[in-house]
Formats: structure tokens, C-alpha cells, sequence
């Protein structure tokens, strides 16, 4: 008998004062933002927002970055950019964060949904093309959990049925496929800076293509359909259906400073990662997402998958990985159950709410027959109930040895299923 779990009134695996925040602010970052309100203005065409949009855009690899204030703003900016709109197919993994979807329909296009791999979570390439019919605009992938989708295979299905792809890289910053960091490797692409990200800025996003057409799209999109341009005098004048999704100086400059570690950061979560994944392998109740050679992951968060029925009790998966994940929680690991739900099955789509009134379904301009229905992607269903998703203690500047702590903890618990789940 292991020592009382602490969710049986025993002592924490995890102490609270080994957590670090994330993220870990340096005296670099405070410095940054203080040099942000010296400028006297601090937002449109700023020095802070255009040093950060050129140099994303030549870290990614491409030739444009427009920053906004969300990952979602970036994600409908690029919905907007390639032309899907009013009565379009936008095809999404089955299984995502839902602005991946809502961003769909904020265009007033249609989401339709592709179940994904068993192995990895992401998009399943080969169950692409059963899904096109002659609506569909665009592809979107999402590279899950900073683990780059199936690229080349989606690319090249996109260019058979010409289609758009938008890459949803909210998750993946510094993440590479083949030697291409994401976000280079699609039309248009789309990162968020929310406060749990890789790359934070408390809220923000950023915009990034390589075609000059497609950010001008993005950039009245950003700003009222207006052609804002730097340097230059504003018109007034709104061309099209626009938003506003401008930042602050106070967010890029401080999304600037950490970008100066995001390399250093992300090799820190990747290594710390791979001590969590080999001290898990032994157990046969958890399955790991299976990651290929020819990219790398980022470990946006770190997610583990359980088993009820491997681990021999006869419950459902669900309440198996809420009652580990709630024994975990309790020994001090931030840990959750990241969507609980799968796209399609959520109420604004599954029910067609969207705006209410049914639209955009049944606002006349589509003209296909999606339907959602749940069964349809039991790789999806499966990932929903059964992971549980790690979000401290792996990224930096967390050592190895406070790594273990966490390693500690999943022991503590694993080891004692019957007193979690009894
Ligand atoms: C896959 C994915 N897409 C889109 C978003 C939206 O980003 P934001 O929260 O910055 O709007 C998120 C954020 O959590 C995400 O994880």
C-alpha cells in the first residue's frame, strides 16, 4: 500500500511553491512592456506591433504577419483571406478547440467535419477527400497540441480538388514539418497568444501568409474593411466586411521578449516531455499520441490517454479519466480534461444554432446537406473522453528533477487505481 492519496487526505506529490507560473516572467519582459508606454501611442502602425509582425513573419518563414487581438481573430482573418464565405464548405478536424469551427462560421461559411488519427489527433488525411462535394472551399487543419498535421498529404488533396488550406497553428509555435516551421506551410495560417500558449501575450494573435493578396484580404478584415496602411494617411473608407482586431504596443512588446527564448523555451518543454513519456510508457491503461521523425512537437500542453477497460475495471471511459484526473489534480499537478466534447457534437453546431435562426445553414446561400452526426467520428469520441491533459510542470524553466515530481504524482496515483475509482 502506497502512501494515502492526497485526495484521501494525504500529503501532496506535487508542493505548491515547485509550480512555476507560466509564463515565467523575466526582467526582460517587464523592461520590454515598460519601454511600450514611453511611445505615447499604443496601438496602429506602432513600433512595437511592426517589429513583432516582421519578425514572426521571418521567424515562420513567410512574408507577411498582421497581429491581432486573439488567435481566433487571426483564424476568421484567414477563413476571410482565402474567399470562404457565404453557403462554403470549410472541412475541420472532428476534434479541436471550437474556434477552429466558430471561425468557419463567423465568415458565414460551414464547418464539416474529418474524424482524426488515432495515432497523433490530427486531421486524418485519408478521410479527406470522401468528405469534398462540390461546396467546399477550403481545408483547416489544426496542428494538435504543437504537433504538425499531416501537411504534405493535405496539400496535396488540396491542390487536386483546388482548394484553399489554412493552417489552424494556434497551438504550434516553433513547431516544424520537413524543416518548415507551421504557419509556412498553407496559404494563410493563424496563431494564438493566449495566455496558455508557447507564446503568450495574455490575448493576442498573429496573421501570417506568404501572398500579398491574401493579407490584404486579412488587413481590411482587421481593421472596419478598411485599407489601413503603414505609414500611411487612413481614408475612412471601408471595402469590405471588417472587424476590429488591431493589438496593443503592450502585448507585442512583450510577445517580443519572449519570442528572444521561444526556441529555449519550447527544447525545454520537449525534453521535460519526453521524461513524462518514458516514465508513462510502462503503463498499459495509458496510450501517448505516436509522433513521426520528419516533424517535431512543442508540447502546447501535455496530453495522456487512459483506459478503464485496459486497466481492467468496467466503467465509462469518461468517469475513468475524470476520477484519475480529479486523483491527479489533487496532488498538486494542474491537470484537465481538455474538450470534453467533440466539434460536431457540440450545441451551436450539432443543433445548427450558429447565429440563431439556423443561419448560416438555412440563410439561402448554401446549398449542400451537411449533417453532424456524432458516430461519425469515433476516433474523435474516443480522444474526448478518455485524455486528460497536463498543463504545468514540464515547461520552462522546470528542470528535470522538478519534472519528476510530476512523474511522481502519475506514479501515486496509477499505482492506487482501486482507492481513486472505488
Ligand atoms: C486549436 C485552437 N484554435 C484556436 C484557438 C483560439 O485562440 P484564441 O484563444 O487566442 O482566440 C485556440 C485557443 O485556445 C486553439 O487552441
Amino acid at each position: 500500500m502506497g502512501e494515502a492519496l492526497a485526495s484521501n487526505g494525504g500529503p501532496k506529490a506535487v508542493p505548491a511553491d515547485i509550480r512555476r507560473p507560466w509564463p515565467c516572467i523575466t526582467d526582460a519582459d517587464k523592461q520590454a512592456v515598460m519601454r511600450a508606454m514611453d511611445y505615447g501611442i499604443y496601438s496602429d502602425d506602432t513600433p512595437e506591433i511592426n517589429a513583432l509582425q516582421e519578425e514572426w513573419a521571418a521567424y515562420v518563414g513567410v512574408k507577411h504577419c498582421l497581429a491581432t487581438n486573439s488567435g481566433t481573430a487571426a483564424l476568421h482573418m484567414s477563413v476571410a483571406a482565402v474567399g470562404a464565405g457565404p453557403g462554403d464548405e470549410v472541412i475541420v478536424p472532428s476534434y479541436s478547440f471550437i474556434a477552429t469551427a466558430t471561425a468557419v462560421l463567423h465568415h458565414n461559411a460551414i464547418p464539416v467535419f474529418v474524424d482524426v488519427e488515432p495515432e497523433t489527433w490530427n486531421l486524418d488525411a485519408t478521410k479527406l477527400e470522401a468528405a469534398i462535394t462540390p461546396h467546399t472551399k477550403a481545408i483547416l487543419p489544426v496542428h494538435l497540441n504543437g504537433y504538425p498535421a499531416d501537411m504534405d498529404a493535405i496539400n496535396a488533396i488540396a491542390a487536386k480538388h483546388d482548394l484553399a488550406v489554412i493552417e489552424d497553428a494556434c497551438q504550434s509555435h516553433g513547431a516544424e514539418y520537413r524543416g518548415r516551421k507551421t504557419g509556412s506551410l498553407a496559404a494563410v495560417g493563424a496563431f494564438s497568444l493566449n495566455k496558455y500558449k508557447n507564446l503568450c501575450g495574455g490575448d493576442g494573435g498573429l496573421f501570417v501568409t506568404d501572398d500579398d493578396e491574401l493579407k490584404e484580404r486579412a488587413l481590411m478584415l482587421r481593421e472596419f474593411g478598411e485599407r489601413v496602411y503603414q505609414g500611411e494617411k487612413r481614408q475612412y473608407e471601408s471595402h469590405a466586411m471588417g472587424w476590429m482586431y488591431r493589438t496593443t504596443e503592450f502585448v507585442a512588446a512583450f510577445v517580443r521578449s519572449q519570442l528572444q527564448r521561444l526556441d529555449e523555451m519550447n527544447a525545454c518543454r520537449m525534453a521535460n516531455a519526453q521524461i513524462i513519456r518514458d516514465a508513462l510508457g510502462q503503463y498499459e491503461f495509458v496510450t501517448l499520441p505516436q509522433y513521426r521523425d520528419d516533424r517535431t512537437c512543442v508540447f502546447w500542453f501535455f496530453p495522456l490517454m487512459l483506459s478503464a477497460a485496459a486497466a481492467g475495471y468496467d466503467m465509462p471511459e469518461a468517469a475513468f479519466r475524470d476520477a484519475v484526473t480529479d486523483a491527479l489534480g489533487a496532488e498538486g499537478l494542474n491537470i484537465c480534461s481538455w474538450q470534453r466534447k467533440i466539434l460536431p457534437a457540440q450545441r451551436i453546431i450539432h443543433d445548427k444554432v450558429g447565429y440563431g435562426k439556423g443561419s448560416p445553414w438555412s440563410d439561402g446561400h448554401y446549398k449542400g446537406c451537411v449533417t453532424y452526426n456524432v458516430e461519425d467520428y469515433p476516433v474523435g469520441l474516443s480522444v474526448a473522453d478518455r485524455t486528460t491533459w497536463l498543463v504545468d510542470m514540464y515547461q520552462w524553466p522546470h528542470t528535470a528533477d522538478e519534472v519528476q515530481y510530476a512523474v511522481r504524482a502519475f506514479e501515486k496515483v496509477f499505482s492506487q487505481l482501486d482507492a481513486v475509482v472505488g
